[in-house]
């Protein structure tokens, strides 16, 4: 029989909340403890889970002997807390996106995993939303034929009140703008589907709230496949969250992605019939695959398995946010290949940082 999981979560915001949520009722993982640096954000999250509360992870991952951590904490801390939990400790790690704002950050965390003899999982809990999961089967069996045009449309309510929850919302260094926060998620199944990018031109703009990032953006893509692409994002449609699309026109059908978070099957014309069978109703924008997302990591780590997603698969995401961000810095065409980076994107900032290192 394989052995139940013993689960540790380091930030207790928003996200980890509904992490605990996904959590119930799966066999085989168990949360047993949870951290976050102000005591009472661990206290609330463990009277819905009853996990024991820490407010230092080091002491935490000393004393729990935990197969997985879930890293919740603020984006632009992930490569220095997951270069310190992996100094402390040989642990698995379940990494919230955007895994860590620069590229180089991603490769070396890797190696230390690999040195350890762990696992670091990226998140991307849409991938494995129903729909989006017949739409893969059909890229991948033919059925939907060649990519024409593969596009995102990402219609999301952020108000400013949102941005000032925290200081690192917003910013170049700790967090990114619409497209590396909520839109990474779009940006990702777009890859997923319709295969790797080959140049972007990108403009970006802040209009709907104050924050250092963009707020909304459009996008052309050329895939490498020849088809073309096309993202329209923002977090200025008020008064709430609208869209989350991801539509593919093949050379043999038309499918579309659409309900808040890509979780209905809207149009698939090789097979109209199953668009009902593979939508799914979801209270809010984060889904509900992030069950998935553990109940798949339950066997890739006992039975030694692949990651549910590649690691070196969704740093490529992060590669592509970065030419989509540097397109708009040079106002010009970037190619994947030259392998620029955003100027802004993950720029260090100590002040910001020093918040939440240990
Ligand atoms: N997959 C998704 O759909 C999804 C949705 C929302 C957020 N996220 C990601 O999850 C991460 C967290 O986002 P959030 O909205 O929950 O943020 P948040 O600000 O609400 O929560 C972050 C928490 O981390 C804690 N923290 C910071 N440093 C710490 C440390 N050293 N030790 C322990 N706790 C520490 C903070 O005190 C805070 O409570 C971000 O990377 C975000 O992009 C993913």
């Amino acid at each position: 029989m394989s052995k139940e999981l013993r689960l540790g979560i380091i930030g207790c915001g928003r996200v980890a909340f509904h992490h605990a949520e996904m959590l119930k009722g799966l066999d085989g993982i168990k949360l047993v403890a949870i951290c976050d640096l102000i005591e009472e954000k661990a206290r609330k999250l463990s009277e819905k889970s009853g996990a024991k509360v820490y407010i230092n992870y080091r002491e935490m991952l000393a004393r729990e002997e935990l197969d997985l951590v879930t890293l919740a904490t603020p984006t632009g801390a992930h490569y220095e807390h997951v270069k310190d939990i992996l100094a402390h400790c040989a642990v698995n790690v379940l990494l919230e996106k955007p895994m860590v704002l620069r590229v180089a950050q991603g490769l070396e965390l890797n190696a230390l995993a690999a040195k350890k003899g762990v696992r670091i999982f990226p998140v991307y809990q849409n991938r494995f939303n129903k729909a989006v999961q017949r739409v893969k089967s059909a890229m991948v069996s033919g059925e939907l034929g060649d990519v024409v045009l593969g596009t995102v449309r990402l219609r999301w309510c952020r108000p400013q009140r949102y941005y000032d929850l925290a200081a690192w919302r917003g910013t170049y260094s700790m967090d990114g703008g619409a497209y590396v926060n909520q839109g990474i998620h779009y940006i990702d199944i777009l890859r997923y589907l319709a295969g790797e990018v080959e140049e972007v031109n990108s403009c970006l703009a802040q209009l709907g709230a104050k924050l250092e990032a963009e707020d909304t953006g459009v996008s052309l893509l050329k895939f490498r496949s020849g088809g073309l692409g096309q993202l329209e994002i923002t977090m200025a449609a008020r008064p709430d969250d609208f869209e989350a699309s991801v539509s593919i026109v093949g050379s043999k059908g038309l499918a579309v992605l659409g309900g808040i978070c890509a979780n209905k099957l809207e149009t698939f014309s090789p097979s109209p019939g199953e668009q009902a069978i593979y939508s799914e109703e979801v209270g809010m924008a984060y889904g509900l695959s992030h069950r998935q997302v553990y109940s798949k990591l339950i066997t890739a780590i006992n039975e030694k398995q692949p990651s549910p997603v590649d690691f070196n698969d969704g740093l490529n995401t992060i590669r592509l946010l970065h030419a989509l961000y540097r397109s708009n810095e040079d106002r010009r065409w970037v190619r994947l290949d030259e392998e620029v980076e955003s100027k802004r994107l993950g720029e260090r900032n100590d002040k910001l940082l020093a918040e939440y290192l240990i």
